[in-house]
């Protein structure tokens, strides 16, 4: 049997995706053992492919792949700016067609394809941990799971002078957008939401779910007391009150500032009939505990890998970031599929403008590419890296040199899974 990996191009007229796309579709959904969606809801929610790119690899006769990817161009925050990144998801390969290769085929076209269009990037989130270094992926950034008791849990601060007010989960993109924007470029790793994504969020529908609807969700936007909204919390709940007290899952927080953060906790703890809060997707460093009275009546969970990042152009992925001191160091790094390979020169003598070119002055570290791509963000320590035998230090000092010229002012958080 022969197959080729095909591109296809999503089309949608009056709402409705094309044939071709909705087969992809379905054949995806079949691989990550999904329930079947209704033909006409899977047209629906197909449409909003447009744009994106996918890819199938397809066996001669068979109108349906028998691997899939689907990947789009965003923009991801780094230390002191943003870069541009190829999104790359819903890979999944037909039960019957696994390990001959094709995650393997439709990876690497992908891959090849952003780095031809000069992204420095790709990103993605995975099912499974041992998948994706193989490709050069390293993961970068990690997600904390938080349970606030909301019996115990009281401000150490008064509350402050602003705003709340209940949105309509309709309206979110408009109404939470723009802060949604600001928010993210406080933490490297973060994204912008896709339109399919904002669906998702405001009524629960998506194509995994088998697109049915979720009637439990609810939103609150704070303004300051100049009236300019500074955050917003979607959530739902998770468990009705009628068994005793409910619980609140969190499925999205963003705040810009000290204020809003605070005072929509103290929304979500002022809630009747409820007894606790739960955020799966917090990022490592929520600042909760420190507005306790009590900080234990937060309690942080073991954290979980979120973003998996390659890098496929080291000058314009090391050139896009700010570092926080000036530094020279040499970066061999080892990459067979040759996107990252090189020796690198990561000259930082200008804050505004770092230098990272080719060199044949000897290294300071070696490393391979995924390794490259977990130190990115300045999520991972290089020092542990090398005590984990995933660095070479070889200049004496240099994993320390390399911890301090990478650090991020935040650690790297994404709150949403793609
Ligand atoms: C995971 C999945 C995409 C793998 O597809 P596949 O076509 O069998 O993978 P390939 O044959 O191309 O394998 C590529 C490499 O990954 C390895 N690999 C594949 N699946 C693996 C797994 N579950 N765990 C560890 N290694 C795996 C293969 O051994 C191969 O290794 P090699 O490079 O050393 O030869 C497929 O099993 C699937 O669709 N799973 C369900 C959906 C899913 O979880 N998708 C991943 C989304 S992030």
């Amino acid at each position: 049997m022969t197959h080729e990996v095909r591109r296809i191009v999503p089309h949608a007229a009056e709402g409705v995706a094309d044939a071709d796309t909705v087969t992809w579709a379905r054949a995806m959904l079949a691989a990550f053992l999904r329930p079947r969606v209704p033909p006409g809801d899977l047209a629906r929610a197909a449409a909003d492919y447009v744009g994106q790119r996918l890819r199938g690899v397809y066996e001669t006769g068979d109108p349906a792949p028998v691997a899939t990817l689907r990947s789009w161009d965003t923009r991801m925050s780094v230390p002191g700016g943003e870069v541009a990144v190829d999104a790359v998801t819903s890979i999944g390969v037909r039960s019957t067609h696994r390990r001959r290769g094709l995650l393997r085929a439709v990876l690497v076209d992908d891959l090849a394809d952003a780095a031809r269009a000069g992204t420095p990037v790709a990103a993605l989130t995975s099912t499974q941990g041992a998948l994706y270094e193989r490709f050069g992926f390293g993961l970068a950034s990690w997600n904390r799971a938080l349970r606030l008791d909301t019996r115990t849990a009281t401000f150490r601060a008064p509350e402050a002078t602003g705003r709340l007010r209940t949105l309509d989960v309709a309206t979110l993109p408009s109404a939470a957008g723009p802060v949604q924007d600001r928010a993210r470029r406080r933490h490297p790793g973060s994204m912008d939401r896709t339109g399919m994504s904002w669906t998702a969020l405001m009524t629960g529908e998506n194509t995994f779910s088998g697109m049915t609807a979720d009637p439990h969700r609810h939103a609150v936007l704070w303004s300051d007391a100049t009236g300019r909204p500074d955050g917003y919390v979607v959530y739902r709940v998770a468990q009705d009150w009628a068994g005793g007290a409910g619980e609140i899952a969190v499925l999205d927080l963003q705040a810009t500032t000290p204020e809003s953060y605070r005072e929509l906790w103290r929304h979500l703890v002022s809630l009747d009939l409820v007894g606790a809060v739960i955020w799966n997707d917090a990022s490592t460093d929520e600042p909760l505990p420190w507005l306790l009275t009590d900080p234990r009546a937060a309690a942080a969970g073991a954290g979980r890998e979120m973003l998996w990042l390659r890098i496929l152009d080291v000058p314009a992925a090391f050139g896009a970031r700010r570092y926080p001191v000036t530094e020279q160091l040499v970066l061999a790094v080892a990459d067979p599929a040759g996107h990252a390979a090189g020796t690198w020169l990561l000259d930082t003598t200008d804050p505004v403008e770092p230098r990272v070119v080719t060199t044949t002055a000897e290294p300071d570290v070696a490393l391979d590419a995924a390794t490259l791509g977990s130190l990115y963000l300045g999520g991972a320590d290089p020092r542990v890296l090398a005590r984990a035998g995933r660095l070479e230090e070889r200049t004496p000092g240099a994993a320390g040199r390399l911890a301090r010229l990478l650090a991020a002012p935040s650690v790297p958080w994404n709150g949403i899974r793609f």
